[in-house]
């Protein structure tokens, strides 16, 4: 499954979608061939039961992804502006966070600008130790456009946020890690293997409530909803589906659990 398209690489591996953001000799940097690509092979994913979590990383050993194509959108009007944006966030970094199986980012280097904002959008972040992050978007007349200036105050806090934003700075890989940037700091050479670590842990559990999981803890960020009173809703929810059957049978039984996933 899952098509191979021109800047998008993929390949299944037990249950595990790996995604290659594929334009090494532009850093990776996202056009809008990219985010359709990107969209497309997640979109697809979504509905095959067999994979259980995703991971997205950038091609060759210096960028994850060094930010939006600064190129295509040079001589953008505000109307354009506003709709690049917006079909981002729709299409790629809502999409993301609101997926409903874990998607780790796996930065092997650079990822600036929309390319931190990919990672931050992500579930969990694993780091190699030649990463550096930041949003240098000031740089060059704009702001942040990919939820740059919500989820990395989410993610670090409102003061370093606006340090990193207004400053332009890069973070490495221990700073992310002291920050909560990342979740991890490896070597380039560990780093799918960490997330194959961590996928193989979520690959046993029950992915309906992985699912829910994802969608209450975002639900706490989403200041249109409260947070606790959709986790009453979904707690309650899980009791009637065959995985709590199944995981509560299993534990009770002495056995291993067999997840799937409704
Ligand atoms: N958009 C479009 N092209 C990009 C890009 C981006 N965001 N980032 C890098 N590239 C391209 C460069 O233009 C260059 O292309 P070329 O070889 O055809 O000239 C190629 O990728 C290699 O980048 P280069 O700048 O030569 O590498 P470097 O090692 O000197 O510097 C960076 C690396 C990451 C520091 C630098 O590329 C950079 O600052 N990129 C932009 C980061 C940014 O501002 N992102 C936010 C965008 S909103």
């Amino acid at each position: 499954m899952v098509a191979t398209c021109e800047f998008v690489t993929s390949e299944v591996k037990n249950g595990v979608l790996i995604i290659t953001i594929n334009r090494p000799d532009k850093l990776n940097a996202l056009n809008k061939q990219t985010i359709e690509e990107l969209h497309e092979t997640l979109a697809e994913a979504e509905n095959h039961s067999e994979i259980r979590s995703v991971i997205v990383t950038g091609a060759g050993t210096k960028a994850f992804v060094a930010g939006a194509d600064i190129a295509e959108f040079a001589n953008f009007t505000i109307e354009q502006g506003k709709q690049l944006s917006a079909t981002g966030h729709f299409k790629i970094f809502n999409f993301i966070e609101n997926f409903s199986k874990p998607i780790i980012a796996a930065v092997n280097g650079f990822a600036l600008g929309g390319g931190l904002e990919l990672a931050m959008a992500c579930h969990l972040r694993v780091v190699s130790d030649n990463a550096r992050m930041g949003l240098p978007e000031v740089s060059l007349g704009v702001i942040p456009g990919y939820g740059g200036t919500q989820r990395l105050a989410q993610l670090v806090g409102k003061g370093k946020a606006f340090e990193m934003i207004v400053t332009g700075d890069m973070m490495n890989a221990q700073d992310a890690y002291h920050w909560g940037l990342a979740n991890y700091v490896t070597t380039q050479e560990a780093l799918i293997e960490k997330c194959l670590d961590i996928t193989s842990k979520i690959s046993s559990k029950s992915p309906t409530a992985i699912k829910t999981a994802i969608k209450v803890i975002n639900a706490g960020y989403n200041n249109k909803l409260n947070g606790f009173e959709v986790e009453i809703e979904e707690f309650g929810k899980s009791f009637g589906t065959g995985d709590f059957r199944e995981g509560v049978d299993a534990f009770l039984g002495k056995r291993k659990a067999d997840f799937k996933g409704n």
